[in-house]
């Protein structure tokens, strides 16, 4: 089997691409080297054999339509993904996650051979009231310009499957966390803060509620989706773990996993417009048999641990990629005047 991977740099996509090599597939991942891929994530992957990689811009729409060709599927990974940096910066995310997402889709018209998979999350339901649960008819309601892009996109990938009869699968996930995160993202910014003994600058409350999955569960739930028959329409499909807990409550284990005091956390002014709370309804996914398998406390173990072990690896992102400029705007002054717990 062949697959295109795009993002397969990021988080996510490099972990689906090892994936596949492990299970025989060819893989091509195109990634446009944004300041969030790295290249390390794959360190030992380029000499595989069955592994190609293209450096370049999902936006270019015949580089794209070359890559598909002779493609079974393709998992679309590419993106624009850090909720903070849409607040400062919108336009890149139409860019990437919406025009991005329509060039793939013109580069696959025509291509009937090729199943198209494309990433998306709960964040495009907005904030839910406890207890509802968005299954996968929930309508959208996406409040960040990070969310509504993912909306956007979605709504493009029904226009072309209705429009053209394309066949599509579109599969939103909770949070996911794990090895290969960058550090901008909450989970391993707290990480490797509490291993350095630095503050951590927690929004608003803290009350805000999440669902976690650990990145091995998304890609089990991800082979499952690509094993479905396919069907001439598209198709959403949920993959969430149902464990859901406030951001306060991932910070205090993180600091009981580095052996720091929660002394370390501290609250600062929230981000404008943050949800109180996500949750996905994944009966659907568990119907196939798809079951999370690493709760979260376990996940964060091993997440803390990689990052204990693996600073070669993360902290590519900290020198000449432009970390230090956005944590400055982001977290500095809000650090500045933050009282401790
Ligand atoms: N991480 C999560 O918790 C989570 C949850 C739900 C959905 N998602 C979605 O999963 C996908 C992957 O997320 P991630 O966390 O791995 O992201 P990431 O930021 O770690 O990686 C994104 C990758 O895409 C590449 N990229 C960006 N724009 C590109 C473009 N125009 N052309 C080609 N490559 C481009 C980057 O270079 C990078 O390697 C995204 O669609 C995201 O919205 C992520």
């Amino acid at each position: 089997m062949r697959a295109l991977v795009t993002g397969g740099c990021g988080f996510i996509g490099s972990h689906v691409v090892r994936a596949l090599l492990t299970r025989g597939w060819e893989v091509t991942n195109l990634d446009a080297l944004t300041y969030a891929a790295n290249p390390l994530n794959l360190s030992g992957v380029e000499a595989q054999t069955g592994y190609t990689f293209v450096e370049g811009d999902i936006c270019d729409t015949p580089l794209v339509r070359a890559l598909v060709r002779g493609a079974d599927v393709v998992l679309n990974f590419a993106a624009e993904t850090h909720v903070d940096r849409s607040l400062l910066k919108p336009a890149s995310f139409v860019h990437a996650d919406v025009q991005g997402v329509v060039s793939l889709l013109d580069a696959l018209r025509g291509e009937p051979g090729a199943a198209f998979f494309h990433m998306s999350t709960d964040e495009v339901f907005g904030a839910l009231e406890p207890p509802l649960e968005a299954d996968e008819d929930q309508p959208f309601a996406p409040t960040s310009p990070y969310s509504a892009s993912k909306a956007a996109a979605e709504l493009q990938v029904r226009a072309y499957s209705h429009s053209y009869g394309m066949p599509a699968t579109v599969i939103r996930a909770c949070n996911i966390y794990g090895p290969n995160q960058h550090v901008e993202k909450f989970i391993p910014l707290f990480i490797t803060r509490a291993i350095a003994g630095e503050p951590l600058p927690l929004y608003g409350d803290g009350r805000q509620q999440r669902e976690w999955l650990y990145i091995d569960d998304f890609v089990s739930a991800l082979l499952a989706a690509i094993a479905l028959p396919r069907v001439d329409c598209v198709r959403a499909i949920h993959a969430g773990s149902g464990e859901r807990v406030t951001n306060l409550d991932v910070a205090t284990s993180i600091c009981s996993l580095t052996a720091r005091p929660v002394s370390l956390i501290r609250p600062v002014d929230d981000r404008p417009g943050h949800d109180r709370r996500y949750a996905l309804d994944s009966s659907r996914m568990r119907g196939l048999g798809w079951r999370p398998m690493v709760p979260l406390l376990s996940g964060l173990a091993r997440t803390v641990s990689w990052y204990q072990e693996h600073p070669e690896i993360w902290s590519r992102a900290l020198s000449g990629q432009g970390f230090e400029g956005y944590f400055e705007e982001q977290y500095r002054t809000r650090l500045a005047g933050a009282d401790t717990l």
